[in-house]
Order: structure tokens, then sequence, then C-alpha cells
């Protein structure tokens, strides 16, 4: 019988959608209609648990589960022996210290000799100590932003996502501890049969990844043009050029990353080039 590798995803939440949507364009089909806690995919040796995202470093240490999908915060937090074999690229967010808005805290010195509420103890001790600050961390599972309003702590230290929990509760950022996002761990020994399931979900995972941060370009550019247009465009060998119907005009098909986009489209239109379409990739095997 081929074995089934056990992944543990966040059963509701923040990473819920994002780790079922992944899945999904890993081709991977994962139906949790019934609501239930734990499905196997039609199309792939992968079992589906759906837990607390808290508990999660745990049981992949634990071989519960061979391994899961599951923000950085909560596998730092947790402290737990596994590893982390990927970053995921969605639900990014930043764990920060944050203070009332008008009140008489504004730096993270301040915060010396004061007390701060949490629900990530061990990350922001570690943090205070490396800052030589010395505060008391009150901890507390949830509800932490209501904590200086109530009189339980003078700030707080919390997951800020949109920022509107902040926002709503009027208090300010001070200071950003850590930059999370969803990551995908992996208990350390997996039999060799599980390391090959793993092995081709992690090449799935990475063409999907590779696309997302890659468009395809294609626009239209006049022939003397098309030297100075090729070298703003390198692509994944060279840009692809085919002419036109219209005589000194070119078609060219290439490839860009997101972080270099902007900046080379407003070169290609100052060297000429027209009828620019940016189309998504779906997936991107190299
Ligand atoms: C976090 C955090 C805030 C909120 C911030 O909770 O505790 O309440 O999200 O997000 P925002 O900046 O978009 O308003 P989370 O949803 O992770 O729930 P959990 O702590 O119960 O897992
Ligand atoms: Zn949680």
């Amino acid at each position: 019988m081929q074995e089934t590798l056990k992944i543990a995803v966040q059963k509701s939440g923040r990473l819920y959608e994002g780790s079922m949507k992944l899945l999904k364009e890993c081709g991977i089909e994962v139906s949790n209609g019934n609501n239930q806690l734990r499905v196997l995919a039609a199309n792939f040796p992968l079992e589906v648990f759906f837990l607390r995202d808290d508990d999660i470093p745990e049981y992949v240490q634990d071989a519960v589960a061979d391994i899961g999908f599951v923000g950085e915060n909560v596998v730092r937090e947790s402290n737990k022996e596994i590893t982390i074999i990927e970053k995921l690229g969605f639900g990014k967010c930043r764990l920060s210290i944050a203070v009332p808005k008008n009140g008489k805290f504004e730096t993270l010195t301040d915060l010396n000799q004061k007390k701060i509420a949490t629900s990530y103890p061990l990350i922001l001790s570690g943090y205070l100590k490396e800052k030589n600050i010395t505060a008391s961390i009150h901890e507390i599972s949830g509800s932490v932003e209501i904590a200086p309003r109530i009189g339980l702590a003078d700030a707080i230290c919390d997951l800020v996502s949109s920022g509107s929990t902040l926002f709503t509760n009027e208090l300010k950022e001070i200071e950003t501890i850590l930059l999370s996002e969803a990551v995908l761990i992996s208990n350390k020994n997996l039999s060799a049969e599980k390391k090959l399931i793993l092995e081709s979900l992690l090449f799935r995972i990475r063409s999907v990844k590779k696309a997302k941060n890659n468009k395809y370009v294609l626009l239209n550019a006049p022939n003397d043009k098309l030297e100075t247009i090729c070298k703003i465009l390198p692509g994944m060998r060279s840009p692809t050029i085919l002419p036109l119907a219209e005589s000194g005009w070119s078609s060219v098909h290439s490839v860009i990353s997101e972080n270099d986009f902007w900046n080379a489209i407003e070169k290609l239109k100052a060297a000429g080039a027209q009828g620019i379409l940016i189309i998504p990739i779906e997936k991107m095997i190299l």
C-alpha cells in the first residue's frame, strides 16, 4: 500500500483560505464540504488534518502530522523540534508592540519597568532581553488589544495584519519585532517514502510560487528599438521576437519578475514599446 503524507492546516482563521487555495493551485483536490477534521485528497497521497494553528508545531514534532502549513509567528513561539522547509508567500503579517495612541509612551525605552500583555511571551521576552528592556510580560491568550483600556497592561505585543484591530482600539505600533508569513514545516524524521511525497508537493508549491512572482509581458516594438527593449527584458533565456504584419514592427514576448515590474514598464514605454500586455502566469516549471 502506498503511504500518505499527513498535513496539518489551520481549521479556521487567517491561514485557512490561503492554505486551501495553495493546495488547489498545486492541483490537489481536498473537499472539506462537511467540515470534517480529516480529509483524504482525491488525487495525491495526502491526508489533511484541520487543527488549531497553535497546536500544529507540536503535532508535527510528535509525528501526529508529518508536515504543516502554519504561521512563522506560531512556529517561533512554540519552539518545537521541527524544520521550516519553505516560506509560502501568503498570510503576511507582523508581530508588533503597540501603545495607547494618546498616552505617555512613545518608544520601547518608555516601556522599561512597565507591563506588556501578549500571547507571544517567548518571542517578546527574547526581544526585550536583546534590547535591554526590563518589562513584565502578562500572558493572555486572546483579545490582547483591550488590555491597556481595562488597566491590565501599559502596552501590548500582538499580530498586526491590516492594522484595523489596532486602529479600532486606539493603539499605535511603536516597534515591529517579527515579520511573519505562512511556512511549510516538517517532522525531522520522515520515512524515505514520505520524503518522496514531500519532494513532489514541494516541486508543485515552488512552481506555483514562481509563477506568482512573475508576469508574462507581451508588447509591440519598432524594429530599430528592439535591441534597447531586449536589454530591459532579459526573459528566461532571451525574449521571443516575432515579426508583425505591419512592416518595421515586431511582437516581443518575455517574463518579468514582480519586483522589477513597474520600473521596467516605464523604461519600456520610454524606449518606444506599445500595446504592452501583462498576463498572469499559472505555473512556471524551469
Ligand atoms: C490577530 C491579532 C489581532 C488581529 C490583527 O488575531 O490577535 O486581533 O489578528 O489583525 P488586523 O491587523 O488585520 O486587524 P488572529 O486572527 O491571528 O487570531 P488568533 O490570535 O486567535 O489566532
Ligand atoms: Zn491562533
